[in-house]
């Protein structure tokens, strides 16, 4: 019994320390993409990514739920691997100067609410989130594109729809000649 808890207990410490993991390579990528990186932010090792400047992690298991880096002058770009920050709520990146793309494994964040990364130099598309998260950025980025979104489905129901108008009518008008001309 009490073998069985302490494995218990072990494999239950492992899980966390390699979720841990997940935030600590996942905070050094993003660290060393940015240039200059944050001060006191380190591109060497991240043991203490909890303790940088504008990251808050939660206490049971050190995982990374805010990251503000608001307003740093920073420049460089936003890592793919921020998306392994598992647990992270907000990300407010805005009024620096990044470039590249915004990537698109931010949307797939599960617990995400709110990304800012306005007035950056941010280019590419901006990914597709789901509707619950709040995504800013504009103003700023005027190489960023928005989605082509719903929009285009639109005018191609419409169309569909003008094509079909069209037939109707043509085959409405056939048939009112015929029958005037017997
Ligand atoms: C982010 O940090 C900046 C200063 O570094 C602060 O002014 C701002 O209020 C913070 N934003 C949030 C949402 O905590
Ligand atoms: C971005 O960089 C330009 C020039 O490199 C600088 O003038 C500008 O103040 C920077 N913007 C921010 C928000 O740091
Ligand atoms: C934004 O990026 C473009 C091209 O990458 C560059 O020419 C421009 O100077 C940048 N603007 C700022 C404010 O950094």
């Amino acid at each position: 019994m009490i073998m069985r808890i302490f494995l218990f207990s072990l494999a239950l410490l492992v899980v966390a320390s390699v979720v841990e993991q997940g935030d600590r390579a996942a905070m050094l990528a993003v660290s060393r993409a940015f240039q200059p990186h944050p001060r006191r932010w380190s591109t060497i090792s991240s043991f203490a990514y909890c303790k940088w400047r504008g990251v808050t992690c939660n206490h049971n298991n050190h995982l990374v739920i805010s990251l503000n880096i608001s307003g740093l002058s920073l420049g460089g770009t936003i890592s793919p691997e921020i998306g392994h920050l598992s647990e992270v709520q907000e990300v407010y990146l805005q009024n620096n100067n990044l470039t590249g793309e915004v990537p698109s494994s931010l949307a797939a964040l599960p617990s995400l609410r709110i990304l800012d990364v306005s007035n950056n130099n941010l280019s590419g598309v901006v990914p597709e989130f789901e509707r619950s998260v709040k995504v800013i950025y504009r103003p700023g980025n005027p190489l960023l594109k928005d989605r082509p979104s719903s929009g285009k489905a639109m005018t191609e129901i419409g169309r569909a729809f003008i094509i079909l108008a069209i037939g109707f009518i043509a085959g409405f008008y056939t048939r009112l000649n015929r029958r005037f001309r017997i």
